[in-house]
């Protein structure tokens, strides 16, 4: 049996049966062509006429590499087609994003009567790690999101890691978030009961709790929508990105975040074989023919097998010659 007949619903058929389909994710290990892939299936589905924006929200930027053109920092239609383009400012997220805990963190320690400890000092451990860089990027894509102004969103690089951490957390913080609430009220009503004037003291950590827990609910319902969202995972035949992607499928499905499907890339062609073909590729379609077999035996729904093209992917022609095999 060819490979390609293995596949039983591909890439446009899972497309054309999820019509509202909305929030697009890659994920897999670096360098598989989750970015050839989440800008191939965004042209894919802008030529549908669909007003499609294609966003990374990774630090380290590749869009403008891949479409020839610098999309960095600001929403840009992309030359040749009818998408739009967009590398988030992580920098700015980041800096934004400090400003505000360094708001609310000052009005607490106002609020607790805390004078004299170094504001900054908090404001530094609260900031100055890793976790807080992802979650701001995270919170970057949730803001596009929100401001709804296209049809659809193919992220490239899914923070795949910090979604399921947001989302897996989304309980404890919703629990924490409630627990945190109810003190806060309290501590208001006594305030209140104590001070001479009566009138009403405004709260700005009421505020930003409510609303964070608005936010992780919203967001939540949207990425745990199998009409509205679908995580793709690219992968190679070979050992190391078929682990990655089966650790990332079960913690996926532990969440009950929607899986797309898997997306087989750097596929060699039976068909390119010739009696001159060198030995070390013979070997490595060997090879791919057993990973191969790996990955349609253990993986739910592959939608495609790319095959490896004649030079990396770059332009738009490229990408749409590639979106030909992505979505055929
Ligand atoms: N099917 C393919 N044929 C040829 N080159 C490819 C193919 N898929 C990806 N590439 C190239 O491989 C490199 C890694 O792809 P990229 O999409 O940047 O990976 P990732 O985003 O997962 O790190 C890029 O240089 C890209 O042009
Ligand atoms: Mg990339």
């Amino acid at each position: 049996m060819m490979d390609g007949d293995r596949i039983s619903q591909n890439m446009p058929d899972f497309l054309r049966s999820h019509p509202e389909i909305k929030y697009l994710f890659f994920g897999g290990k670096g360098g598989v062509g989750k970015t050839v892939m989440a800008g191939a299936t965004a042209l894919w589905l802008s030529e549908q006429g669909r007003r499609t924006l294609l966003a990374s929200t990774n630090p380290v930027h590749s869009l403008s590499a891949l479409l020839l053109q610098d999309v960095f920092g600001k929403e840009t239609p992309v030359e040749g087609t009818g998408l739009y383009a967009l590398e988030i400012d992580t920098k700015e997220t980041i800096e934004k994003k400090k400003e505000e805990i360094a708001e609310k963190i000052n009005w607490f320690l106002r609020f607790a009567d805390i004078v004299g400890t170094r504001t900054e000092d908090f404001i530094q451990s609260a900031t100055m790690n890793p976790a807080f860089e992802e979650s701001a990027m995270f919170e970057n894509m949730v803001d596009l999101m929100f401001e709804n102004r296209y049809d659809v969103y193919v992220f490239d690089t899914a923070p795949t890691a910090n979604a399921r951490r947001l989302l897996g957390m989304s309980k404890v913080y919703t629990l924490w978030v409630e627990k945190m609430l109810r003190s806060r009220q309290n501590a208001m009503g006594l305030r209140q009961r104590l001070s001479f004037t009566k009138r009403k003291e405004e709260d700005p950590l009421l505020e930003y709790l409510l609303s964070f827990r608005d936010r992780i609910d919203r967001v939540r319902s949207l990425l745990t929508d199998a009409r509205l969202t679908a995580f793709f995972f690219v992968v190679l035949p070979e050992a190391l990105p078929i682990a990655v992607v089966r650790r990332f499928i079960n913690w996926f499905r532990d969440f009950g975040i929607p899986i797309g499907g898997v997306i087989v890339n750097q596929v060699i062609e039976k068909e390119s074989i010739t009696p001159g073909t060198p030995e070390f590729v013979l070997n490595r379609v060997k090879m791919q023919e057993r990973y191969l077999d790996e990955i349609f035996s253990s993986f739910p729904d592959v939608r495609a097998l790319v095959p490896s093209l004649e030079r990396e992917v770059q332009g738009v022609e490229m990408l749409r010659k590639t979106a030909g095999y992505l979505l055929p």
